[in-house]
């Protein structure tokens, strides 16, 4: 039901944690399930320089939480908010359809912490 891709990244997620005094702090919980999201960044000369997730959530949540973190690292702020919850979703192969709704998650906690960061900088 799963893509090696999604197991992949559920069994060995990639940058996990939280950064201390990150620039930008993004948390969204899903109200469909309940699961919550955090991310938090490290932003240096408009670059992402470092991104970790905390998933209190599905297996879908972690993978898609993972990959996020690597899709958005060393990106633009620009290039990184253009990261959809569907290019997440492509770039894990796949979610089953009843696992759509996981992938918001990661894309909106990862706005949500650029947005963070923004405001921060006043922009
Ligand atoms: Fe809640 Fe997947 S079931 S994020």
């Amino acid at each position: 039901m799963y893509t090696e891709k999604v197991m992949d990244h559920f069994t060995n997620p990639r940058n996990v944690g939280e950064i201390e005094n990150a620039d930008g702090i993004g948390q969204v919980g899903n109200p469909s399930c309940g699961d919550i999201m955090k991310i938090t960044l490290k932003v240096e000369d408009n670059i992402i320089k470092d991104i970790k997730f905390k998933t209190f959530g599905c297996g879908a949540a972690v993978a898609t939480s993972s990959m996020v973190t690597e899709m958005a690292m060393g990106k633009t702020i620009d290039e990184a908010l253009t990261i959809t919850n569907k290019a997440v979703a492509e770039a894990l192969e796949g979610l089953p359809p009843a696992k759509m709704h996981c992938s918001n998650l990661a894309a909106d906690a990862l706005k949500v912490a650029i947005e963070d960061y923004l405001k921060k900088q006043n922009v």
